[in-house]
């Protein structure tokens, strides 16, 4: 509900089992499910080069930072991230090891030259377009380079980085994460992605398809397909026609061994009838469903660029609703765009109210340098987005309380993920993302098992097995 969620999260890559690999990489990653793909791959990359994961930052030979731009908070995270890692490195060098620091992420692409001059510990600075060429910039480096790697790579990434091993897959457990398309031409006149991520790419459907495979073989049985705009993903299908992420779905619902499929992050104007009907017709699409608003006010909207209104947002849940009633929805929202009256303000609680939300971001507006609501006049108070931002997270928790709470004595399917915190625990994850907690096992990692949900806690949910 927090800023403390996926958006400012921070993930280590888990460690390879590989033993007999030498030299060590470290991965923080911060910011969106882009990122930790992107971390992973990153990680397989290096691994081809001989290096394993390792979440003991002082062992270390290399330490890269994934980073996030999205807001002000974000980005300076990695400075004081850096601070910390510039001692680590001198505490290495007096033992006589070396240390290979490297950005990566959005905030390498955004402010590329000032990190390399705000922070000489830096020795690569790469952007999410060329991670492919990141095993080369590492060489480099260790050669005594600086590398600043940050155009924008003609070369499709993805096709150039190589998959990760089985056994890495199945380390990383029954879910993953499938990048489907990347960049964002939307410029909504808050966000820094169009000018991070670049213009809209989608990988093509063979590749995906390839992709999902290899991940279904080794175990994973829930896939998350990623954009920053992953509904506006196209493509020619291989039957010649224009395919569209609705499509891609059908097709992904086939392969043997994918039990759910979810994807994230949508845009209201990309959903189109076929998508809509894979919710209709495809029982392993989650009935979940993450559509940013952002704001509940047609002027807000407006002057964020959204370009649609309050009241088209309305009719297409109602429509999303009409085919699968039993959908869950999350949502992001901004609070104190410049401009946002009190009035504004009441039309997001009301868009709130109206639609219910069982799980949802919010945040208060951070101007971000280059993008044109930085430059807009009236600027909303920081104390009233404090008190608009309490106001609004408390009815979203009260609606997500209010859901969990509608669950308990209902009965519903889990995957089992992994063991759980307490002895004899395990946690799954239910179909609406939160996780299920059960005091017992009632079946092997990687089953879709019937449970009864027992209870709720703040967020995650108790079951037994049925
Ligand atoms: N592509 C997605 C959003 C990606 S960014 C979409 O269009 O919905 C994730 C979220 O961060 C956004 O939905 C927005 O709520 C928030 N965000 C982006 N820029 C922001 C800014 N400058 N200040 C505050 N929140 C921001
Ligand atoms: Fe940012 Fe808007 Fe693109 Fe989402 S659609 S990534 S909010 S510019
Ligand atoms: Fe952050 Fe870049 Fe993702 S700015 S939210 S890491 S696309």
């Amino acid at each position: 509900m927090t800023e403390t969620a996926w958006m400012s999260g921070e993930t280590a890559v888990a460690p390879d089992s590989v033993q007999a690999l030498t030299k060590k990489v470290f991965v923080k990653t911060y910011g969106c499910q882009m990122n930790v793909y992107d971390s992973q791959r990153m990680a397989d990359a290096l691994a081809a080069d001989g290096y394993a994961s390792t979440t003991d930052i002082g062992d270390a030979d290399l330490v890269l930072l994934n980073t996030c731009h999205i807001r002000e908070r974000a980005a300076e995270k990695v400075y004081s991230e850096l601070g910390r890692i510039r001692a680590i490195k001198a505490e290495r060098a007096s033992h006589g090891r070396e240390t290979v620091i490297g950005v990566a992420g959005c905030v390498a692409q955004a402010e590329g030259e000032e990190i390399m001059r705000r922070a000489p510990v830096v020795d690569i600075v790469i952007g999410p377009q060329t991670y492919h060429r990141l095993p080369d910039a590492v060489r480099k480096a260790r050669a005594g380079e600086r590398v600043l790697e940050t155009d924008y790579a003609l070369e499709d990434k993805f096709e150039h980085l190589p998959q990760p091993k089985p056994a890495a897959v199945k380390n990383r457990g029954v879910t993953a994460f499938l990048t489907v398309q990347e960049g964002c031409d939307k410029f909504c006149t808050f966000c820094v992605v169009p000018y991070t991520r670049g213009s809209e790419v989608s990988r093509p459907v063979a590749q995906i398809i390839a992709e999902a495979e290899r991940l279904a073989a080794s175990g994973v049985r829930e896939i998350t397909l990623l954009g920053q705009n992953v509904n506006a993903w196209r493509a020619e299908g291989p039957d010649g026609r224009a395919w569209g992420l609705g499509e891609l779905l059908f097709r992904l619902a086939e392969i043997p061994g994918v039990g759910r499929l979810r994807y994230t992050t949508s845009h209201p104007r990309d959903m189109n009838d076929t998508l809509i009907a894979a919710h209709r017709d495809l029982p392993i699409l989650m009935p979940y469903l993450h559509l940013p608003v952002q704001s509940g006010s047609d002027g807000i909207l407006k002057a964020m660029n959204r370009r649609h209104t309050a009241d088209d947002y309305r009719r297409l849940i109602d429509r999303i609703r009409h085919v699968r009633p039993d959908i869950a929805l999350s949502g992001d929202f901004i609070v104190g765009f410049p401009g946002e009256t009190d009035a504004d303000f009441e039309d997001t609680m009301r868009i709130v109210r109206d639609v219910t939300f069982v799980q949802a971001y919010s945040f208060k507006y951070s101007p971000r340098p280059g993008t044109p609501g930085a430059d807009m006049a009236f600027h909303v108070d920081e104390t009233i987005k404090d008190e608009r931002l309490q106001r609004l997270q408390a009815l979203l928790v009260r609606q997500q309380q209010d859901f969990q709470t509608s669950l308990v004595g209902r009965s519903a399917d889990m995957l089992i993920e992994r063991p759980g915190r307490e002895p004899g625990q395990w946690v799954g994850r239910s179909p609406w993302l939160m996780p299920v907690i059960l005091d017992e096992k009632p079946g092997e990692i990687g089953d879709i098992v019937d449970v009864r949900i027992t209870r709720t806690g703040t967020n995650s949910l108790h079951a037994e097995a049925l």
